[in-house]
């Protein structure tokens, strides 16, 4: 548990980012604190107003409106979205406690309340071809997450079919009519091993009991994977390092099992494949963006990765099932865009294209488990997203 002042430093990094992002727009904000030094709307006729702020309490009114508050480090605002602007309430149901927007309206004839007619998010412009830039890599990308190796759901057959297709193996060199000579990069997105102790009565579901077996058992299979491809391993909420985000690479303990080319890095991480700036995130948030986003749901994990995207942040609300570390910098935030999104977490597989990015979120190599048939949660294993470096044309292959 951090420092409040660490708490403040946290937060006051996470608005200064995204508040500068809003900044880029032909918008003049202003700040809340010169709102209570200014006359009333009505004397100032009706003149449109713009406030950036971070999301400090969402309410409906009684009438059915939508009340936002907003805070910047000046001061806190009422807002409003009326019931009957059924757009711009659409939007308003989509603003989360704790993110960075940009809103403009015209004030109520105290001064206190802003009646809004626009919601800005930080978003990714739209990119033309040109602004896109060339497509110089070449080469393929596989892009695999939650293999869950020591759980007794893991799909052992499945995944050695995996490693043989890597190795080139006559028997699966048809699957997906991919030419594995290509294939430069396999990137894992967290939850390597099933772990211990993360899900109580967990040990009745597991085949291997020891957590460092477990690990050994992983170093066993991608040292099995051609040397001629670059493994990158990111943890996630299974693997054992800390919980709260963002998550270290895994310790020397467990690096030492695997051969030493391995890449291990933390959870969220950046690499750049041959160029290609591919952003690593477990995508724990998905669960929180789920729950609190209309129209969203775990059979398509690619849109609440878009919602990232727009947010410009990986995990939007705080202090929900994610928790963050009181850094002095909010590694969460998009900083640059990245040419790929890379997610695993929710065991459903997406792929789509937002803005130029590529999204996928790779599924996962555990059939469903105990919880999962509880929750009425189909998860879809045995996939592979395999990602053409220089068009980002990407196939999922199943390996079921
Ligand atoms: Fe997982």
């Amino acid at each position: 548990m951090g420092e409040i002042g660490e708490f403040v430093d946290y937060f006051r990094d996470r608005f200064t980012k995204l508040s500068d992002m809003l900044r880029n727009r032909n918008v003049s904000f202003r700040p809340i604190e010169s709102m209570s030094r200014r006359t009333t709307g009505l004397a100032e006729g009706r003149e449109e107003v713009s406030l950036i702020g971070m999301v400090s309490d969402i309410q409906t009114s009684k009438n059915g409106h939508r009340m936002i508050e907003i805070e910047d480090t000046t001061g806190t605002f009422r807002t409003m979205v009326l019931k009957k602007n059924k757009d711009l309430f659409d939007q308003a149901m989509k603003v989360m406690l704790d993110e960075v927007v940009g809103l403009t309206g015209t004030l109520s004839d105290d001064g206190n309340l802003l009646f809004i007619n626009n919601i800005m998010w930080p978003e990714i412009p739209v990119r033309n071809s040109i602004e896109l830039g060339e497509p110089g890599s070449t080469g393929l990308a596989v892009l695999i997450s939650d293999i869950h190796i020591g759980s007794d759901t893991f799909l052992e057959h499945e995944w050695l079919k995996f490693l043989d297709w890597l190795n080139g193996g006559t028997n699966n060199e048809n699957i997906g009519s991919v030419n594995v000579g290509d294939i430069k990069y396999l990137i894992v997105a967290g939850d390597l091993v099933d772990g211990i102790g993360i899900y109580p009565d967990q040990e009745r579901e597991l085949a291997i009991l020891d957590v460092y077996d477990q690990y050994c058992k992983a170093a066993e299979y991608f040292n099995q994977v051609p040397e001629h491809i670059k493994v990158i391993i990111s943890p996630g909420n299974h693997d054992v390092v800390r919980q709260a985000e963002p998550q270290p690479a895994l310790p020397d303990k467990i690096k030492k099992m695997f051969r030493t080319d391995v890449v291990f890095v933390g959870n969220p991480a950046v690499v750049s494949m041959d160029g290609v700036h591919t952003l690593i995130y477990h995508g724990r948030s998905i669960d929180d963006l789920i729950g609190a986003l209309p129209g969203m749901k775990y059979e398509d994990p690619a849109k609440p990765m878009i919602e990232m995207l727009k947010r410009r942040h990986l995990s939007p609300i705080y202090g929900s099932k994610v928790s963050i570390a009181p850094e002095r910098t909010d590694h969460l935030v998009i900083n640059k865009i990245p040419d790929i999104l890379h997610c695993g977490h929710v065991h459903t597989v997406g792929c789509t294209n937002y803005r130029g990015v590529r999204i996928v979120n790779s599924g996962t190599w555990q059939s469903q488990t105990e919880f999962q048939r509880r929750m009425n949660l189909q998860p879809i294993p045995a996939r592979a997203a395999v990602v053409n470096l220089g068009s980002r044309d990407t196939k999922i292959i199943s390996f079921q």
